[in-house]
C-alpha cells in the first residue's frame, strides 16, 4: 500500500487537539492528530505558521530546519521521535510519544534506571556525531511504564562523524549535553552519577562557563544580588564529588 502524502492541504484537513500553544511569540505551537488516519497511531505537528513572518524567517523555520535534520539523523534510535514530514516551511511533523515531562515528575518518583536511559540516548546520538543542546526537565518524556523519549532538538547540532576544525565546537557542545544529564540525575538519582558527570557538574565546559559567567555578570549588573556565580554553582557541586560513586 502506498504510504499517505502529508501536504499542508491534507493537513487542514485533519481533526487535531492542542498540546502546547506557545506562550511567546519565538516558540512554536505544537498539536497531536492521528496519522496515518484510522491507524490508532498519532503523529505531532510543530508550527510556527501563527507567529510574525519577520520571526518565521529570521528564525522559526531555521529551528524547525534545525530539529527536522536532528530527527533524521537518529531516525534509528529508539529514544528519538523519528521524523515524518515538512508539509511545508512553517511546519514539522514527527511521531508523538507517550510521557510526561521530567518537569512534573516528584522529585524522589524517578527511578535511577530512567536518567541511565536518558544518559544512553544521549551517548548514542553524539556517537552520530549529533548534540541536543536543550537537555533540560521540560524536554525528556518519561512513562510509567519507564520509558524515555527526548524531545525539542529544535537547537541540536548535527555535526556528523567527520568534523574537522569543527571537532571543538562539537566537543564543547557535547560537554553541555553530558552537564545536562548529570544535572538531571543529581536532582532526581544522585547516586547514579557516574565520576565523569561528577566532574561535568564541578567544572562544566569552556561554552558553558563563558555563557554562565556573562550570565551572571549581566543580572549583577541589573542589580540582581542573589545571582550565584558559576563559582558557587560549582562549590556546590563539588560537595556531590565528595559522594561515592557507581563507577
Ligand atoms: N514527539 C512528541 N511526542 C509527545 N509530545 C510532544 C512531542 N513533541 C512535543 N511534545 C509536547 O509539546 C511540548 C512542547 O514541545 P517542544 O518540542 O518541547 O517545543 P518548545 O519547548 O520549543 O515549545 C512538550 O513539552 C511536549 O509536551
Ligand atoms: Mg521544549
Amino acid at each position: 500500500m502506498k504510504k499517505p502524502q502529508l501536504t499542508r492541504r491534507r493537513l487542514e484537513t485533519l481533526p487535531r487537539e492542542a498540546l502546547h500553544i506557545a506562550r511567546n511569540a519565538t516558540k512554536a505551537d505544537v498539536y497531536r492528530f492521528e496519522w496515518p488516519p484510522d491507524s490508532g497511531r498519532f503523529a505531532v505537528l510543530k508550527e510556527m505558521r501563527a507567529r510574525p513572518l519577520w520571526y518565521r524567517v529570521l528564525a522559526g523555520r531555521w529551528f524547525l530546519r534545525r530539529e527536522h535534520r536532528a530527527l533524521r539523523a537518529l531516525n534509528d534510535i529508539e529514544g528519538v521521535p523519528r521524523a515524518i514530514a515538512r508539509p511545508d516551511a512553517d511546519s514539522l511533523v514527527m511521531e508523538w510519544r507517550a510521557g510526561t515531562p521530567l518537569m512534573e515528575w516528584e522529585d524522589g518518583t524517578v527511578s535511577p534506571q530512567a536518567l541511565e536511559k536518558v544518559a544512553q540516548i544521549i551517548a548514542q546520538s553524539h556517537a552520530r556525531g549529533v548534540v541536543h543542546g536543550d537537555l533540560h526537565r521540560s524536554n525528556v518524556l518519561l512513562t510509567p511504564e519507564g520509558e524515555v523519549t527526548l524531545i525539542d532538538w529544535a537547537t541540536a547540532g548535527v555535526f556528523g562523524p567527520r568534523r574537522g576544525a569543527k571537532n571543538w565546537t562539537f566537543e564543547e557542545w557535547r560537554a553541555l549535553d553530558v552537564r545536562a544529564v548529570a544535572k538531571l540525575k543529581a536532582r532526581h538519582a544522585p547516586t547514579g552519577l557516574s565520576a565523569t558527570e561528577k566532574v561535568a557538574l564541578s567544572s562544566g565546559s569552556k561554552l558553558y562557563r563563558l555563557v554562565r559567567g556573562a550570565g551572571f555578570k549581566i543580572r549583577r549588573l541589573f542589580g540582581h544580588r542573589k545571582a550565584t556565580s558559576p563559582d558557587e554553582t560549582a562549590a556546590q557541586y563539588r560537595k556531590l564529588m565528595e559522594e561515592p560513586s557507581l563507577d
